[in-house]
């Protein structure tokens, strides 16, 4: 990929856009645009919590249900009254954090290649949190659950599976029986389960998922719920009156919206779009035409098990089996149709250092079209090239702000597929080898290609995680900058910082 490529193309750059602007109040880091999925997971949280205790309370026959959530809103609104709302709120709050997750993740391109796992056991999960959703509503028996059973039971009957019509359980009391309330509570309680599982599915070829947002966004959402439920309390509806179609209701139109759907086409108009939507995301992986860059492959001679990799791999990639040739060690072994070829592994490699003396350099764990040993070999015909007392090495990722913005005289460039993918001994070893300055650049925080590259980054140059930048090299020598594809001005900028500083050093002198 060229340098600072946009993966997503024109919708992936105005997502962007909005998602720097979004930046601006709190940092990258409390942008809530990302971070939809570990709100989603946060709001099912909320979800399973206020509804453990409305289940509590809940009287689950057909005659008693109504009663006993009206009750709790009127008589005990400082607790149950509020935990319902929270439970509604929640759920309106899950729904949109989830279509917004589906269409970020659309907008970015995500959806492809290594990426179709996660696609693909996404698309069920919407369609279960509707379908929990909207049994939600049936559980309060007040007309607008009255309304949301008949309306779902009409659109199944738009099937031609069932031999009596699904409308008929609502005809009168005596049809909507207790037994037709344990199959409500069962399908409120059963999806929801399956849904978790879908959940745990989804974030199985992810390492370190993000399933709790950072605790300030946390907190944001949970206060905005409650806000909410005291400003704007939840209430039922008048009480099931089957003899009457319930005219005026105040529904729910994130969840209930395909109810007033179908009455203004028919039945079989929503099943269309509702398939021809699903079949269409689950289509959208396999239409892609990009190929697959070559993944990453071990070098069993020089791997010694020390399993960074599989620490920093952010696509749970790798896997350690027994080394073939050396006992009681163990080998990494990457699985390729798990692979992002994001070099983020090469990086974490101990063996990925420059210094070692062989004239070819050989690592534990490469990408084969952006080996190591290249990056040393143009890192120094780079800097030999040069003509000037202080040079300066730029190293920079393929997916954030271009480093070609800053090529000059006194400057060579390096874009890596990631910014993970760098050793940090390389900085080290670009000063002894005659830099005066080294920047480090990629991705803004949290908006990594590869999801952990940057955050590794960070660390690993802040001597918080293995391999580390040595203490021993001069930190006024050393600069980092975080910016986007677009964004090449705070590059230019971090670059003339570390040029102003380094000219009032010593000029370095080769030490490799
Ligand atoms: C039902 C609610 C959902 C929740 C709670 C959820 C949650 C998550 C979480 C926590 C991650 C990992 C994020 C990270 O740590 O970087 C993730 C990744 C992902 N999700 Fe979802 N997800 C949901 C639905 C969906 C849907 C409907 C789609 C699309 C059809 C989808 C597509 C993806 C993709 C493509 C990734 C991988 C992103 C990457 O590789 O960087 N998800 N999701
Ligand atoms: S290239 Fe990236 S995804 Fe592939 S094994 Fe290495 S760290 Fe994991
Ligand atoms: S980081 Fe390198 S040495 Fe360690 S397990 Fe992975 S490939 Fe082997």
């Amino acid at each position: 990929m060229s340098a600072a490529a946009v993966p997503g193309g024109r919708p992936g750059r105005l997502l962007q856009r909005l998602e720097r602007g979004l930046d601006w109040p709190g940092g990258a880091a409390l942008n809530p645009l990302r971070h939809l999925g570990a709100l989603g997971f946060l709001f099912f949280w909320l979800l399973a919590a206020s509804g453990i205790y409305l289940y509590a309370v809940l009287d689950t026959s057909a005659s008693g249900a109504y009663p006993s959530i009206d009750r709790l809103s009127r008589e005990q609104w400082y607790l149950g009254g509020v935990l319902r709302s929270v439970h509604r709120y929640a759920a309106d709050a899950f729904i949109l954090v989830t279509l917004a997750h589906l269409l970020r993740e659309w907008m970015l391109g995500r959806y492809r290649l290594f990426r179709r796992y996660s696609w693909l056991t996404g698309v069920p999960l919407l369609a279960f949190a509707f379908a929990c959703g909207i049994g939600g509503f049936w559980l309060n028996w007040d007309q607008l659950g009255q309304f949301s059973a008949q309306a779902t039971a009409e659109w199944l009957d738009g099937l031609p599976f069932f031999a009596s019509p699904l409308t008929r359980n609502f005809l009168n009391a005596a049809t909507v029986s207790d037994r037709l309330f344990s199959l409500f509570v069962f399908i409120h309680l059963g999806l929801p389960l399956l849904l978790l599982f879908g959940l745990w599915f989804h974030i199985q070829r992810i390492s370190l998922a993000e399933v709790l947002p950072p605790r300030a966004l946390a907190w944001g959402g949970g206060l905005t719920l409650l806000a909410l439920a005291l400003l704007q309390p939840v209430l039922s509806q008048p009480a099931v009156d089957l003899a009457l179609a319930p005219t005026v209701l105040a529904i729910d139109w994130i969840v209930l919206f395909v109810h007033p759907l179908m009455y203004a086409t028919s039945a079989a108009v929503v099943w269309s779009l509702l398939s021809g939507a699903l079949l269409l995301l689950t289509l959208l992986p396999f239409l892609s035409r990009r190929q697959r860059a070559p993944v990453a492959v071990v070098e069993p001679d020089y791997c010694n098990g020390c399993r960074r990799c599989l620490a920093d791999c952010p696509y749970a990639a790798i896997s350690m089996v027994p080394h073939p040739q050396r006992s009681a060690r163990e080998l990494a072994v990457v699985h390729p149709h798990l692979c992002a070829a994001c070099g983020i592994c090469a990086g974490s490699c101990p063996s990925s250092t420059p210094f070692r003396s062989m004239a070819e350099l050989v690592t534990g764990i490469d990408l084969p079209q952006s080996p190591i040993g290249a990056l040393r070999q143009r890192l120094r015909s780079g800097l030999a090239a040069l003509q000037v007392p202080r040079k300066l090495v730029v190293f920079g990722c393929d997916h954030g702000a271009d480093v070609r913005a800053v090529q000059g005289p006194d400057v060579v460039t390096h874009s890596l597929v990631c910014a993970g993918a760098l050793p940090p001994s390389f900085v080290e070893y670009a000063l002894r080898d005659g830099a005066a300055g080294v920047l480090v650049t990629g991705c803004r925080p949290g908006a990594c290609e590869f999801r952990l590259g940057q955050q590794w980054t960070v660390e690993r140059l802040d001597g918080a995680r293995e391999p580390h930048l040595r203490d021993s090299v001069p930190p006024e020598r050393v600069a980092s900058v975080w910016a986007g594809a677009g964004e090449e001005g705070a590059l230019v900028q971090a670059l003339d910082q570390l040029r102003q500083r380094v000219a009032r050093l010593e000029p370095p002198s080769l030490q490799t």
